[in-house]
């Protein structure tokens, strides 16, 4: 499963901070941060919803502060990637999370893109960014971020809701993902991850969504689920993530199965790799050895991953084309 051709669609570059990279650019950008080791920081990671994780992930990120470090965190998440079998990647970030700390919007930008032009060079990687609002703050200060990107629009793919998700149901952002509509982004959201189906609704009907982040408690609704197969929706599903935030108790409880049995398009993600103690390979492989996908499924959700995504005809074509003849190869030396 590493080495299966895959793509990554629900990735959060913030939550690819590993704490030895926390802890140099602590060190290089002389900012205090509350751990004394990286043991540490890896034992303050138990979470037991979504909220414990996200106080912990902004306060992480507060060591990103120029563009040489942005650049650095998404060397380092492609790199890894690209161990795991990442062909193309379609990337999260959060403007508002360093905005509001004084770093500027074109920073962040230019150190991600400097990351995304290194992954092209050394692994042949596409990559796409994704702009993420963030749901616990208010619509005009979504706009005021969405503003900031304007001239950055012809390197930013899509738009994202992610955050706080109980309290901050989709349609709040209304307005805004209406105006990224009318700015030709993709638009994609998380809902369901810890909220009702009728956020899921909401994020279909009112945002138009794309493509649904987690997406996991549509199963409650079996005319949603109907919707989401008959609309091949695609959901960016997160099971390492899913098991350390207790939106499962056991991954041989995760419903990756149910959701394929019912013809959704689900993909394999890992959300924020550096904080659930997993790549995207580890999220197939933990899943496979839960007794929970098959070989065949693995390559299954591979293959949605590819058609899940922003790619072109022309590259998607390509992509499906070289996972195709790595399944071949690998049946052949069976
Ligand atoms: N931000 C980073 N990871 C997230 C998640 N799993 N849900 C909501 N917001 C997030
Ligand atoms: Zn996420």
């Amino acid at each position: 499963m590493t080495a299966l051709p895959k793509a990554e669609l629900h990735l959060h570059i913030e939550g690819s901070l590993e704490p030895e990279l926390m802890f140099a650019l602590a060190r290089r950008n002389r900012v205090s941060i509350p751990f004394k080791s990286v043991e540490d920081v890896r034992n303050a990671y138990q979470f037991t919803k979504l909220q414990d994780f996200l106080d912990i992930y902004y306060a992480g990120a507060d060591v990103l502060r120029t563009a040489e470090d942005f650049r650095d965190l998404a060397v380092a998440y492609f790199n890894r990637a690209a161990a795991d079998g990442v062909t193309h990647a379609e990337i999260f970030f959060d403007p508002q999370t360093h905005t509001l700390r004084g770093v500027p919007f074109d920073v962040v930008m230019q150190g991600l893109l400097a990351g995304v032009e290194e992954a092209r060079r050394r692994h042949g990687m596409s990559v796409l960014l994704i702009l993420c609002f963030l749901r616990h703050l208010d619509e005009e200060s979504a706009f005021s971020t969405f503003r900031s990107s304007e001239k950055w629009f012809d390197q930013i793919c899509g738009v994202g809701l992610d955050s706080s998700e109980v309290g901050h149901p989709p349609s709040k952002f209304a307005k805004v993902f209406a105006a990224a509509a009318a700015a030709g982004l993709k638009r994609v959201a998380h809902a369901g991850e810890e909220g009702p189906p009728a956020y899921v609704y909401e994020a279909l009907d009112i945002l138009q969504v794309d493509r649904l982040d987690h997406g996991n408690r549509s199963l409650e609704d079996p005319f949603l689920i109907s919707r989401l197969a008959r609309e091949a929706m695609t959901l960016t599903v997160c099971p390492l993530s899913n098991l350390k935030l207790r939106v499962v108790e056991d991954l041989r409880d995760h419903p990756i199965d149910v959701m394929l049995q019912k013809g959704l398009r689900a993909t394999l993600n890992s959300d924020d790799p550096a904080y659930f103690g997993g790549y995207v390979a580890d999220n197939y492989r933990a899943l496979a050895a839960a007794g929970k996908i098959s070989h065949a499924e693995g390559i299954t959700l591979a293959r949605n991953s590819f058609l899940g995504s922003f790619l072109t005809d022309e590259a998607l074509t390509r992509q499906l084309e070289n996972l195709d003849a790595f399944v071949l190869r690998h049946a052949a030396q069976q």
